[in-house]
């Protein structure tokens, strides 16, 4: 079973992945939680590059720079733990680069998928938890973690704005592979309706 998080910054995607993985190991399943960008030794050096190193990355740099990654992963992490039998959740996948860099730097939303399922060789997770907030909640949420904002986090409101609505476009386009879930909610609640749908998922 492979499973990607996603949402803006700041939503809270983290805190849901560890109640996600302690309840599948609770259930007996092998689990492994992995990342992007950075899930590997030459992905931390590519997120080091997108998000650390001073200077402009064009973006179609950028969003080849993310697909590169990404079929890293694919190839050397991702489906080698699924072809052992184990759960793979990732945080962020590919829809992560159709609204950042498909939405938020306006190339286009098809190029940017088309890219990235190349990359993968049309991996796709069985499920997609979207974390949806207001960017505007969100910012505040970032600044008070106090922690120094990366190249893509210093982006404006209208930014993660467009990112924020192509998310939410992308899971009425899919709504099987997709659920959406209100990170106005306490942890605890938004928890029930992911439980819920691994539930169902596990059979
Ligand atoms: P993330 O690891 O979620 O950031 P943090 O560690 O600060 O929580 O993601 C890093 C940033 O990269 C985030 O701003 C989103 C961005 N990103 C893209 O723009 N495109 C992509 O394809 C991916 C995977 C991430």
């Amino acid at each position: 079973m492979f499973i990607s998080f996603e949402g803006i910054d700041g939503v809270g995607k983290s805190t849901q992945i560890r109640l996600a993985e302690e309840y599948l190991r609770s259930k007996g399943k092998d689990v492994i939680c992995t990342l992007e960008p950075g899930g590997t030794e030459l992905g931390q050096e590519i997120r080091n590059l997108l998000l650390h190193r001073k200077g402009d990355v064009a973006p179609r740099a950028e969003a080849l720079l993310y697909a590169a990654d990404r079929a890293h992963h694919v190839a050397t992490k991702v489906r080698p733990a699924l072809a052992e039998g184990k759960v793979v959740i990732t945080d962020r996948f590919l829809d992560s680069s159709v609204a950042y860099q498909g939405a938020g730097r306006k190339l286009s939303a098809n190029e940017v998928r088309n890219i990235s399922l190349w990359a993968v060789d049309g991996l796709l997770p069985d499920l997609t938890v979207l974390v949806d907030l207001d960017p505007a909640i969100a910012a505040e949420r970032r600044k008070s973690t106090g922690e120094a904002p990366d190249r893509l986090e210093q982006e404006k409101l209208d930014f993660f704005q467009a990112v924020r609505d192509e998310f939410l476009k992308l899971a009425q386009a899919e709504p099987g592979r997709f659920l959406v879930v209100d990170a106005t909610e306490s942890p605890a609640e938004i928890f029930v309706h992911i439980a819920k749908k691994l539930d169902e998922l596990l059979g």
